[in-house]
């Protein structure tokens, strides 16, 4: 998603600017720029590509000023150009824009009416030339911003600069998080507080609406309906080593290895009294339904289909889970007994934000389950439960999907314990098993020697198969999204006994089949869907706790674990495999081509 910095500082912001950018790269971009004043006068730089281009470009030809706006642009209208990169500028403003402006086509006709023409594809364009229009017409800056700002229909966050007005960012919010930074003598406003780690941890979240006029000294916020209102201000511990890779080549690297430390220290608070308190109305509201609907994207939708399972198997509760994006397709039959459990690691994902509106409408509980706790998800969810992951960075969700399934598990075992639907003995059994989870995984990355060795052979492959049953079945999808988002190598996921019934025909000496089979009650069909694949002589990377049967291409061996636990275990070596053949292959493994750490519009 794209990434929006302002400053209103007292050295030259260009520097801390692009440092800031730097923060935001994880979201994912491809064209990157930055606007100041200099003596009330608009400078402006921009460069396609990565920020080391931008930042090559300021040394060639520097631009100076105390105040100034930044942006990382990934690209939704118009292609990755200089020209449609940002800030977009019009005469006496220039605006960033994170978001998508619905109603730009509508604007566009208006303004060419008047005889102002675009000159690029975007839909941010819009708003530079509409609010010079306003203050062609006599409007003041602040009031010019306002009008432009109330004539934009879907998601934005905005930062305006106007020449002239060298103390002044005029910001606003609508469906996109923004941030206001409060320093000793400095205002700062981004789309994520990351970007102000180094710079200020005072800091206050604009809501939905919101509308706000900074200036070094003062900042006045106003709502949707016009009034001033206050917002809190907040602390973060926007720590550097938590925006640092601690030695590892890359984020994704050091977010996969701290997962046991991740885990435990997650689990440990989940302990505490403070963290039963946390999980109480949760628990409450799960007990008290009659149906749930689990929804999520991505990774994050594959954790809800792996606590489909668990809430069925522990809880005996009916549940249907729901890829976000699907959601408005459908006409269910919700009424207040159906409780929706949202899954997200950002808390900003658009499709997932607009599910949970959908159901809150329909009468529903919201219950949702979050890495970014001051996020718009948690905001508007009747009941928000934290997954404790940390700040990741990399584009590729690993802690977090693993602590998205230690949350849900941890819930499910409450819900377990309060309905006693499962016999209790094995609840038990399973409590003290779930506690052994941060152990099992990091037994799980001892295998990463041999994961590294098969991954510098995968990426000879074009397309590559992950399969599984029942809760691993998820761990397939998850296995080739993981592999596909970073790798670039076409991989599909599906349920083993599905193969039979048409992937089986992809299946000969060029296709390696991962297949994911703890020794479970299922494991014997698993082996006779790698039987299948054995005599087309598909090439077996079998991922279990047992050797499995002769003929299998490679094996990676993994610790045994209660098989209700096993897709947190075996989330560890889909994220290596994939992990290692990216590296291998070269690619960009924390900033994938083309995607974005959170996808903030439909
Ligand atoms: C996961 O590796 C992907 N980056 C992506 O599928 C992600 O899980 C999805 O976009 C959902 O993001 P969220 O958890 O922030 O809602």
């Amino acid at each position: 998603m794209c990434g929006i910095v302002g400053m209103l500082g007292q050295n030259e912001v260009a520097p801390i600017l692009l440092e800031s950018l730097r923060r935001l790269e994880y979201r994912g971009y491809d064209s990157a720029g930055i606007a100041t004043l200099r003596d009330g006068k608009l400078q402006r730089r921009r460069a396609v590509g990565k920020l080391s281009e931008l930042s090559d470009l300021l040394v060639r030809n520097p631009i100076q000023g105390l105040s100034g706006i930044g942006h990382t642009r990934w690209a939704t209208h118009g292609p990755a150009t200089l020209e449609n990169s940002h800030p977009h500028q019009s005469r006496s403003v220039a605006v960033v824009h994170n978001g998508i402006v619905e109603n730009h086509l509508e604007l566009r006709a208006q303004l060419s009416a008047l005889q102002i023409e675009h000159k690029t594809e975007t839909d941010t364009e819009s708003i530079t030339l509409l609010c010079q229009y306003h203050l062609e017409q006599g409007l003041a800056h602040a009031e010019a911003a306002l009008k432009t700002v109330r004539s934009l229909r879907g998601a934005f966050a905005l930062a305006f600069l106007f020449e002239g007005e060298e103390d002044c960012l005029i910001v606003a919010r609508q469906g996109s998080p923004l941030v206001i930074g409060h320093g000793q003598s400095e205002t700062y406003v981004t789309s994520d507080s990351i970007a102000l780690t180094g710079l200020t941890d005072r800091i206050t979240y604009l809501q939905d609406g919101d509308f706000a006029c900074l200036s070094r000294r003062k900042i006045s916020i106003f709502n949707c309906g016009g009034e001033e209102v206050s917002r809190p201000l907040e602390r973060r511990n926007i720590d550097s080593a938590s925006t640092d890779k601690g030695g590892h080549k890359h984020f994704m690297s050091k977010e996969i290895y701290e997962q046991p430390k991740i885990l435990a220290a997650a689990i440990e608070r989940y302990e505490t009294s403070g963290g039963m308190a946390e999980l109480r109305p949760a628990v409450e509201m799960v007990s008290s339904c009659r149906r749930l609907e689990l929804v999520g994207c991505g990774t994050a939708h594959f954790a809800c289909q792996v606590a489909g399972y668990w809430f069925e198997w522990l809880a005996g509760i009916p549940v249907s889970t729901t890829v976000a994006s699907e959601f408005s397709c459908r006409k269910q039959a919700f009424d207040e007994q159906t409780l929706g459990i949202f899954v997200s690691q950002s808390g900003e994902t658009a499709d997932t934000l607009s599910a949970l509106r959908h159901m809150k409408n329909a009468g529903c509980g919201t219950l949702s389950l979050l890495n970014v706790t001051s996020s718009t998800m948690a905001r508007e969810s009747d009941v928000s439960l934290p997954i404790h992951a940390g700040v990741e960075i990399g584009v590729a969700s690993t802690k977090a999907f693993t602590c998205q399934l230690l949350a849900l598990a941890n819930l499910v075992l409450a819900v377990a314990e309060r309905r006693r639907y499962a016999d209790q003995d094995r609840i038990s059994r399973l409590r003290k098993e779930f506690r052994r989870l941060p152990a099992l995984t990091s037994a799980a990355l001892a295998a990463d020697d041999g994961i590294k060795s098969i991954a510098g052979e995968l990426g000879k492959f074009v397309s590559v198969l992950f399969i599984g049953r029942g809760a691993m079945y998820p761990l397939a999808l998850e296995g080739a999204l993981k592999l596909k988002e970073i790798s670039y190598i076409h991989a599909e996921g599906l349920a083993s006994g599905e193969l039979k019934h048409g992937t089986l025909a992809l299946v000969d000496d060029k296709m390696p089949v991962v297949v994911l089979a703890p020794q479970d009650q299922l494991y014997a069909k698993s082996l006779s869907s790698s039987e299948e694949v054995k005599a087309r002589r598909g090439k077996i990377i079998l991922v279990s706790d047992t050797t499995g049967p002769t003929g299998i291409w490679r094996t990676v061996p993994l610790p045994s674990v209660d098989p209700v636990f096993a897709p947190i275990l075996y989330a560890i070596p889909m994220q290596l495999l994939a992990y290692h053949t990216a590296v291998h292959l070269g690619t960009d493994v924390d900033q994938p081509r083309n995607l974005a750490k959170s996808v903030t519009v439909e």
